[in-house]
Formats: C-alpha cells, structure tokens, sequence
C-alpha cells in the first residue's frame, strides 16, 4: 500500500476547494490511500466532496481530551462523529510554532487511538542538528517517546519531514532519504515489532515524486504545497501508480 498525504496547513478558500475537487482524479488505484488534510472548519465540506473521489480527510491537530472546557481545541471524539479518518500528530510547525513536546505528543497520539482515528506520527530534525551530526538519535527520540506505551500499532503511520526540506524547495537527497528510512524501519521493527508505513515529506513536488518514491522503505509522501491544487495532486498520484 501506499500512501499520499496532502497537508493544506492553513491554506486554500472554499472556491478554491471546490475547484481541487471538482478536478482531482484519483478512485482508479486500490494501492494508493489518497488523503487530505485541510484546515479545520473546511473539514466538514471536504468530508461532503471527497466521498466519490476515494479520498479520506484528516485533521491537523488534535486534543489530548475528549471533551470539556478546552476552548479552542478540536476533540478526536467529535473529529470521529464527522468521518474524520486520520489526524497529523507532531508535524514541525506544532512542535517549534506552538511548543508541542514528546510528551504531550505522546499524549494525543494515544486519545487519537483511542478513538480509532489513525495517526500520522511526524518527525524530523533541523538543519542544525543535521549539521551537527545528531539527525538519527533526534529522530529515535522523537520516536521513542512520542509513540511510547502504545500496544497496537496498526493505525500509526510515520512521516520522515526533514524540518529544513518543509516549504523551502530543498528535498533531501535519495542518499539521505534511504539512511533515515532504513534506520526507521529498523528501530520501529526493534522496538514496537510492527511494520509501520514511513513516510517521507519535504518539498515533494511532481517531479520529484518518483525518485523518492522509488527510495527502499519510502511507502507514500506527506505533501504541502503541491498538493494544493488538483493538477500537482493528479501528477503525484499518478506518478504513484
Ligand atoms: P511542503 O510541506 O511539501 O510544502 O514542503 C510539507 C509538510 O509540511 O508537510
């Protein structure tokens, strides 16, 4: 299986999403999960058109709790009532924008589970801990202890997001996509005995798409910006296939 995942972020105007959905294509591949995130208040319109174009949506974020007094948060409870399929967890601009740490990553991916929505579970390293030759112990970390004390991992997903690859046009090298993938499938076999689906995203864009794609232990893409408008996301998709 594999899996393209189109991150909105805080992007796209309702005429603009009715144009993607009135242009993608994507129901002719069984082997590809094709999925969207977008901001929260179009999860609901999104949810309507994506059910004849095989797509899943997602959201961006998620509470730790189920309900309450929690102004602003978005419950999984409420997200699983709108057929919300899956939620990113931990992506870069929540851990450095809005200080979210392992632990209380670690926190949401477990209500997410528990309320049987399936998890994108993202991580990756700065440019300066690249640098400084720490990449792979950042990443087991991340890993490590935001998926900690979880028993069943078939709704956990990982995306590999080099933070200094996201939004800028510089995707890692295959070279460096095949170290840390291998190096995930290894740890997440070790440590939790699953085979997890990896990930990676950064600056994927249509021509690229195959090249990664075709890198060993890569099985989808995380996508931001090309995965905005239909055309790039039709091109991605069927570069998949
Ligand atoms: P990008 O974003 O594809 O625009 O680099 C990826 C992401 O943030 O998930």
């Amino acid at each position: 299986m594999k899996y393209l995942v189109g991150n909105w972020k805080m992007n796209q105007s309702l005429e603009e999403i009715a144009s993607f959905f009135d242009d993608v294509q994507t129901n002719d591949n069984p082997n590809i999960q094709s999925w969207i995130a977008p901001q929260l208040l179009h999860v609901g319109n999104c949810r309507i058109l994506a059910l004849d174009k095989n797509i899943e949506v997602g959201t961006q974020n998620i509470s730790t709790n189920d309900s309450g007094a929690f102004t602003g948060e978005t419950s999984p409870l409420a997200a699983r009532e709108m057929g919300v399929h899956f939620t990113l967890i931990g992506h870069s601009e929540r851990r450095s924008l809005f200080n979210e740490n392992n632990e209380l990553l670690n926190k949401k991916v477990k209500n997410s589970l528990k309320n049987k929505l399936k998890v994108i579970f993202c991580i990756g390293e700065t440019l300066q801990q690249r640098e400084s030759g720490e990449t792979l112990a950042i990443l087991k970390n991340q890993t490590l202890k935001g998926l900690s004390d979880i028993t069943g991992f078939k709704d956990i997903i990982i995306a590999y997001e080099p933070v200094w690859a996201i939004g800028t046009g510089k995707v890692a090298t295959s070279k460096e996509i095949k170290e840390v993938h291998a190096y995930l499938r290894d740890l997440t076999k070790e440590h939790f005995k699953a085979e997890i689906p990896l990930l990676y995203g950064g600056s994927v864009k249509p021509d690229n798409v195959q090249e990664i794609m075709a890198t060993p232990n890569v099985d989808g893409a995380l996508v931001g910006g090309a995965s905005l408008k239909a055309a790039d996301y039709n091109k991605l998709y069927n570069a998949m296939k």
